[in-house]
């Protein structure tokens, strides 16, 4: 049986992450094992950066976004001696089983150290972007879309007032999940989406189709993944920074501009552009992120009490499972087709 237990989370904040520290560290402290936050991701690891959680810690950190013990992007498989500086920390801190609570990258190191050097690992999913595999939806993801749909709401009256098309832009990253159900939530006209990219000039007949009918304003969602697409054929992604993280992503961000730029030079209507980015990141996490962080939680702590390492958390349909940690980082949770045609009804 395990008797002290880290915590760690990593890649970027999302809200709910302090309602999985909190329900992790209750069932452990209630069980009689030591709980530590490993501080700022696996660099904590590497450095040895922990800190112990008590009952006063984890005291009132339910609603507050962000993570008490802070997050960061290392990769220990990314730089010389990493990896064996986690193992050894681990073992000078004692630590019987860790707690990974993370999206692909950070799962994704949580599961080469387990497969490599059998490292007492579980992971629980978190990511804005729900683009997990093994789960139906991840925690953060609800928060970000909530966010969005009420700036869409938003949008829709100063676009209104103004006869002007409004772009926004959305995160994801390589996938269109927050565009889509943001999107369908706010009655966007136009989502253009990584998965399925429909060509600008395709939006652009949406749009003018719309104000055929007498509407003179609308809202259109685009993805930050979403590469500008032509009907020659032509693909253009937009990044913010083309060099990579230490997890190879580079920096998305400026499609909307982009495509604001062209959907007003091809319609002659007035364009104007929203980026939400990390505001969809950030403040507390609505009830439903709260209650399924938590109860992620919960079952991360049962399965470290149980010794099942090397499994994930995970959500199927309304159950709380467990699912191989390998499995749920091995490829990206993309958008299936009938959910962008769900959307796609209300276009134009
Ligand atoms: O993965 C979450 C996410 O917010 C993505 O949607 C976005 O592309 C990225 O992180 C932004 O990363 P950073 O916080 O490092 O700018």
């Amino acid at each position: 049986m395990p008797e002290r237990i880290g915590i760690l989370t990593g890649g970027g904040d999302c809200p709910g992450l302090n309602a999985v520290i909190r329900a992790v560290a209750r069932r452990s402290l209630d069980r009689g094992y030591g709980v530590v936050g490993v501080r700022e991701g696996w660099r904590g690891l590497v450095e040895g950066l922990l800190e112990p959680l008590d009952y006063r810690t984890i005291s009132g950190i339910l609603p507050r976004g962000g993570t008490i013990i802070g997050t960061s992007r290392t990769n220990p498989y990314r730089n010389e001696g990493a990896v064996d500086r986690v193992l050894q920390t681990a073992e000078a801190e004692r630590l019987d089983a860790l707690v990974a609570v993370g999206g692909e990258d950070t799962l994704g190191v949580a599961a080469r150290l387990h497969a490599d050097h059998g490292f007492p690992v579980v992971g629980v999913p978190k990511t804005i972007d729900n683009d997990l595999s093994g789960t139906d939806y991840t925690f953060g993801f609800d928060t970000a879309v909530w966010i969005a749909t009420e700036a869409i709401d938003r949008l829709h009256t100063t676009a209104e007032s103004h006869n002007r098309v409004m772009v926004v832009e959305v995160m994801g990253r390589h996938t269109g999940w927050i565009a889509v159900m943001s999107g369908i939530a706010g009655g966007a006209d136009v989502i253009l989406i990584p998965e399925q990219p429909i060509s600008v000039e395709e939006a652009c007949a949406e749009l003018a189709q719309r104000h055929g009918r007498g509407k003179d304003f609308s809202i259109v969602v685009v993805s930050e993944g979403y590469r500008l697409t032509y009907e020659s054929g032509e693909q253009r992604g937009v990044a913010k920074e083309v060099e990579a993280d230490q997890f190879g992503h580079v920096r998305l961000g400026g499609v909307g501009e982009a495509l604001a730029r062209d959907i007003e030079e091809r319609t002659g209507y007035e364009t104007r552009v929203t980026v939400l980015g990390h505001v969809q990141r950030g403040g507390s996490p609505t009830p439903r992120d709260r209650i399924l962080a938590t109860r992620f939680g919960l079952k991360a702590a049962d399965l470290v009490h149980e010794g099942r390492f090397g499994r994930m958390a995970a959500l199927q349909g309304d159950a709380i499972v467990d699912v191989a940690l390998d499995e749920a980082t091995s490829r990206l949770k993309t958008v299936p087709p009938h959910w962008y045609e769900t959307a796609k009804a209300f276009f134009g």
